[in-house]
């Protein structure tokens, strides 16, 4: 979907030229910054009963009398925050996609100055609505009808939407790359062609890409990362993405789970929804989406990303319950449960951005089950010992609409990792899971500045709507972009 803004005033928006004029009201009283042709049309509804200003409502109303765009429709947001902007834009774009139009006119009427943060939660919430999966089923269609939203904004207001726009356009580009990539079934969407979007993705937006095969990663001594990939047929790879925007500042560095698909290995998965372990490596294209974004909007900053890829599968060869392997960082580890393969591709993921001297580490996992329970689909799991960054990422997140929340790490968590034949096991017991494989992780960040986004609950969706989300490319952009200098 392509944004753009449009200064005009309140009377000229019913001369608006689009497809369909979407107007939100932003709270319960009439807003006096309609059009008259739409203040009639609005109090008709009202008396009708027809339209009732209370959040996710919506209303069309086709042609209108006085109002130049063929289709109009209404949708009630419950006050001017971005937050509920957002959601009542989702459910009118919703409402029109489903329609003729390829052009839609949005006037926020009852808000007051509209800001960066308005604009941005347009351009998401039109990105949401307008991406449609074809790669592995082109019969859902072609591409989707809305291709183009333009805000209508006064001219005081111009500027703020205009870089909010852009802001928002560049995290709707990321986003949707990472759900592309996400929603690519296991057998089309192996490390190989991971790495070989990350190489596409470097060409396009001018980045560095290195990529290490099964050789070059024993080479380093990988020892977990392999450990989990030895029970697949396809090769593992290791992924280096470097954007340049800042001469040679420390690099920020992502580290993303790239599992393309997550069995269990030996301590197998039920059958239930196992499907779904395709979309375990969110984290890994999380990154992808982030380093996009961030490469579009030029940002003054230099950013890394990091995945550590391969398929998590039972075999002859498969690691077994029991095994002890070691990591890149010389410790080693004792395999209780082949199913927390995450943390074991990430600790030696994390050990080689040690490498990097860069100013903060941050890795994204579709981690834990026990994350989903304790903060379910809408906070992503956020882990980090120190106090600064736990604010700055805290804050990017509430920034973009993409929150998570803060857990424990307090070292009596530790305990449980004790074994008696390695360094460290991989897993503790049921009971604070998230916890404990936040500090599994813990152990291989040295002095790193490091936090730990689980985003086990957030980076997909299950049921009727099964898909990836994207997240969390919102709040790692607005994390990063904060990082940057002079922007
Ligand atoms: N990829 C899963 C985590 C997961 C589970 C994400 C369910 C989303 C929904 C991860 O590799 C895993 O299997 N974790 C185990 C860890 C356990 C063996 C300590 C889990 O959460 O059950
Ligand atoms: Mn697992
Ligand atoms: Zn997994």
């Amino acid at each position: 979907m392509d944004f753009r803004h449009l200064p005009t005033t309140v009377a000229a928006v019913a001369s608006t030229a689009a497809d369909a004029l979407l107007v939100v009201v932003a709270g319960a009283k009439p807003p006096g910054d309609l059009p008259a042709a739409l203040t009639r049309a609005l109090q008709a509804a009202l008396k009708q009963g027809d339209l009732v200003l209370e959040a996710g409502r919506t209303l069309y109303l086709g042609q209108l009398r006085g109002v130049k765009a063929p289709r109009v429709a209404f949708a009630v947001a419950a006050d001017s925050t971005p937050r509920c902007l957002k959601s009542a834009l989702a459910q009118g774009f919703a409402l029109l996609k489903g329609l003729g139009g390829k052009h839609v006119a949005v006037w926020i009427a009852g808000a007051g100055a509209l800001d960066a943060a308005h604009a941005e939660a347009l351009a998401t919430a039109g990105g949401d609505a307008s991406y449609l999966y074809r790669h592995t089923k082109p019969s859902a269609g072609p591409s989707p009808k809305l291709a183009r939203a333009t805000l209508l904004c006064t001219r005081a207001d111009e500027a703020a939407v205009s870089s909010g726009l852009q802001r928002g356009a560049a995290i709707v580009a990321g986003v949707t790359l990472a759900r592309e990539l996400a929603n690519r079934p296991g057998n089309h969407c192996t490390p190989t062609h991971l790495a070989g979007q990350a190489q596409e993705l470097a060409k396009t937006m001018k980045l560095e890409a290195e990529v290490l095969g099964r050789k070059e990663i024993e080479k380093l001594g990988m020892g977990a990362l392999l450990a989990v990939a030895q029970g697949s047929s396809e090769p593992p790879r290791f992924i280096v993405l470097r954007y340049r925007g800042a001469a040679d500042d420390p690099p920020v560095v992502l580290v993303g789970k790239g599992i393309t698909f997550d069995s269990g290995g030996i301590s197998i998965k039920p059958a239930a929804e196992m499907d779904e372990m395709k979309f375990d490596m969110g984290g890994a294209a999380s990154v992808l989406g982030t380093l996009r974004a961030v490469a579009q909007l030029k940002a003054r900053v230099n950013l890394v990303g990091l995945i550590p890829t391969c398929e998590n599968m039972p075999s002859g060869q498969a690691v077994k319950p029991g095994d002890v392997v070691t990591s890149l960082s010389g410790k080693t580890i004792e395999v209780l449960n082949t199913d927390a393969e995450g943390r074991l591709i990430l600790c030696d993921a994390l050990a080689y951005a040690e490498r990097l001297k860069p100013r903060v580490v941050i890795d994204i996992a579709t981690l834990t089950g026990a994350c989903v329970v304790a903060l379910g689909h809408h906070r992503s799991g956020l882990f980090t010992p120190h106090d600064a960054l736990a604010e700055a990422l805290t804050r990017a997140g509430e920034g973009a609409l993409d929150p998570c929340w803060r857990m424990p790490l307090d070292p009596e968590y530790d305990e449980v990792l004790k074994s008696n034949f390695a360094d460290v096991a991989n897993v503790g017991p049921r009971a604070g899971g998230a916890i404990t494989a936040a500090m599994f992780l813990k152990r291989f960040t040295g002095k790193l500045r490091w936090a730990h986004l689980d985003v086990a609950g957030t980076a997909w969706k299950s049921g009727a709507q099964k898909g990836a989300t994207g997240r969390p490319v919102g709040l790692l952009t607005h994390y990063v972009l904060a990082q940057a200098n002079g922007v």
